[in-house]
């Protein structure tokens, strides 16, 4: 076969319209068709294909019309609230879709399109969140199954705004750059390849290195880039920042701390824990409030237990 196919993103085929084209999947070099046209990838069917842990699927170069025109179709209905689709189909398709953009941005800081596309849909994302009761819960349902870490910007990203509007934030330049910066938070994770599947105590010496010094690598790995704004710089230097200046890796107190960061950085912590050391959602507040008292803002803390308690058991 010598048709050059086309790569499309895994996560951007969410929700239950059917694709009406064929995917394929690269082994040794040779395409394997994978799904077919017809098929839809909703619940169950998406939880399967995401614990195949695949990032790219490749369609046919004569398909790839279709296929913008399923994207299109799909993110337009999922940020609809009249379409008629329930709230759990619409949430896996805006949180497949922010998914793709954080990968997009990851795999590429140069591509300034990328950026300013995954920018405009922060904003999007951000009123999703405000404007629909179970938004939050349909998003935070969605398991991170794979350990991707542009879910869990995805993640950190809706618990975010979800606290600052708990905060009574409302500048809704400040909730983009916010919701953009979670969701771009661990850029360097991205690309380092380290096992971060335990508590960061438990990391082995030369893993703890490198993890200890991954918000600064990924700052200055795109901090050339005359796109990125200061405050998603700020949010990825600062995010495993502490208040009582026991953080890292600068080690800063909360004065001098983007309120942004100080805002992502209990929402980072607590899905490290879900995501990335199995702790169950309802024990993660409960923890937190243990083991990192004095590291986060205590009404911070107390408003994340009322967000994540008010969401149903999962
Ligand atoms: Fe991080
Ligand atoms: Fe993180």
């Amino acid at each position: 076969m010598s048709k050059e196919f086309v790569p499309i993103r895994v996560s951007t085929l969410r929700g239950d319209q059917q694709i009406d084209f064929n995917a394929y999947v690269k082994i040794n070099e040779k395409f394997i068709l994978y799904i077919k046209n017809g098929d839809s990838f909703e619940g169950d069917r998406l939880q399967r294909l995401k614990a195949k842990k695949l990032k790219k699927m490749f369609i046919e170069p004569e398909s790839e019309s279709r296929y913008r025109s399923y994207m299109q179709k799909n993110i337009e209905m999922a940020y609809d609230r009249g379409s008629g689709k329930d709230i759990t189909t619409r949430a896996e398709i805006i949180q497949g879709n922010q998914q793709a953009n954080a990968e997009a941005v990851m795999e590429d800081p140069g591509n300034e399109a990328a950026y300013r596309e995954t920018k405009d849909a922060a904003s999007k994302f951000v009123q999703f969140l405000e404007q629909e009761d179970q938004s939050l819960a349909s998003i935070l349902n969605i398991a991170n199954a794979d350990q991707s870490i542009a879910h869990h910007g995805v993640t950190v990203s809706s618990l975010a705004v979800s606290l600052a509007k708990k905060i009574k934030m409302t500048d809704s330049k400040q909730l983009q750059l916010l919701s953009l910066g979670a969701l771009l938070h661990d850029f360097e994770h991205f690309h380092s390849g380290i096992t971060l599947n335990l508590p960061v105590e438990q990391m082995k010496d030369a893993d703890l290195k490198i993890y200890k010094q991954h918000p600064l690598l990924g700052a200055q790995k795109v901090q050339d880039k005359k796109h990125f704004d200061a405050s998603v710089l700020r949010i990825i230097s600062e995010h495993e920042e502490y208040i009582d200046g026991k953080g890292y890796p600068m080690g800063l107190v909360e004065s001098k701390m983007d309120p942004l960061s100080v805002i992502v950085a209990p929402c980072n912590a607590i899905d490290r824990m879900m995501t990335f050391e199995g702790v169950p959602r309802k024990e993660v507040v409960k923890k937190l409030m243990i083991n990192a008292v004095g590291r986060y803002p205590l009404n911070y803390i107390q408003a994340l237990g009322e967000i994540v308690n008010s969401l149903k058991d999962k």
